[in-house]
């Protein structure tokens, strides 16, 4: 299949074209590389030894994608094009929902143009909000309690497609719901190249264990949870592509929604524990007061996704710390300046 990946060049977007490659089809990256770098996509093409089409396109510019993609040919889209800091978005709500759903719009449109029917969505475990349950299943409410712009923006695009369906049934779209994406490909050739500082804890982690921040601050240790920490499901970054590539092949008229998670909990000790011993460097931590926002568990109930897509997550919390070392390593100021040069 010719597969559209619109973010394609970002963290999860290069494993996922990796994992496609790899699957026999082909891929097309949309990227305006806002938060990423061409660099990237060139590995994606060493590890797979194929060829990628790539587009620069602001996605969020109707004209600019209508012309972009008017002679391009493809059956299907991955949209993982977005913005994703939290905090950001409670800074810019304007630029983040501006970005985010006007995309979305602009992708759906095309597509409509084009009749390409099959949609995959990269949306969030965010938009289950406060969980009510210890495991959550896609049955959980969403979209109460959100809070933040980036969150509200994912469950409003997961509305989006499903009002889209009503009106063009032949619609085969997937709303997949990333619990929390971490480590990197196994050649340490690509990975998540944060900027600034890393808003997420592995790789803050990663930083710390390489020697260029100080310490993990630990945000909290008098959750209700074994050790007090939070506790999240770390899913490795190539199980999550997998879970991309099962999706595509098990489209089907309707809009389905799945939990891509591995069904298993780890505390941010647990964590700074794992990278130390795969990355055999120190982790020094800290523990300061709760984040504002956060919440003491959130794990996937990734069932559904088991069954109907016959995936599951494969690799551990120990791999995934065993990868992101290798990449940090080889990448300690990730890719970005490779494209500057
Ligand atoms: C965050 C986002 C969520 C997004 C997800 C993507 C917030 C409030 N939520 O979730 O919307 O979908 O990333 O991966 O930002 N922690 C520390 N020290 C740090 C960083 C994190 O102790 O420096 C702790 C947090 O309190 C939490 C755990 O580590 O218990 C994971 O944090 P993080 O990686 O930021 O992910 P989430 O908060 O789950």
């Amino acid at each position: 299949m010719r597969v559209l990946l619109a973010g394609g060049a970002g963290y999860i977007g290069s494993h996922t074209a990796l994992v496609l490659l790899e699957a026999g089809h082909e891929v097309i990256v949309l990227d305006d590389f806002s938060n990423s770098s061409p660099e990237s996509i060139a590995r994606v093409e060493g590890l797979s030894g194929r060829s990628v089409t790539t587009i620069t396109c602001d996605l969020s510019n109707l004209g600019e994608a209508e012309r972009a993609l008017q002679s391009v040919e493809f059956e299907a889209a991955i949209h993982l094009a977005g913005f994703k800091a939290v905090g950001e978005s409670v800074q810019s709500p304007s630029s983040y929902y501006r970005n985010n759903i006007v995309s979305t719009l602009n992708l759906i449109d095309v597509l409509r143009a084009k009749n390409v029917r099959k949609l995959v969505f990269s949306s969030s475990a965010t938009v289950y909000g406060v969980p009510q349950t210890e495991r959550i299943d896609e049955s959980h409410p969403t979209a109460q309690g959100l809070t933040n712009p980036y969150g509200w923006s994912k469950a409003m695009i997961e509305q989006i497609i499903r009002d889209v369906h009503v009106s063009w049934p032949e619609l085969e779209a997937v709303l997949l719901r990333y619990f929390n994406p971490v480590g990197a490909h196994s050649s340490g050739q690509i990975g998540e190249s944060p900027t600034g500082t890393p808003n997420n804890l592995m790789p803050y982690v990663a930083q710390v264990a390489a020697g260029q921040r100080e310490r993990v601050n630990v945000f909290g240790d008098g959750y209700p949870t074994p050790d007090g920490t939070g506790v999240r499901d770390y899913i490795h970054v190539m199980d999550l592509a997998e879970g991309h590539l099962a999706a595509l092949q098990n489209l089907k008229p309707g809009v389905a929604t799945y939990n891509l998670g591995s069904g298993v909990g780890h505390s941010v000790l647990d964590v700074i524990r794992a990278y130390a011993e795969a990355s055999g460097k120190d982790v020094p931590y800290t523990v300061t007061g709760p984040r504002a926002g956060d919440v003491s568990t959130v794990i996937a109930d990734p069932t559904l996704a088991n069954q109907m897509l016959g995936w599951s997550a494969k690799r551990s919390i120990d791999d995934a710390c065993r990868d992101s070392s290798r990449w940090q390593e080889q990448n300690p100021d990730g890719l970005y300046h490779v494209s500057d040069k």
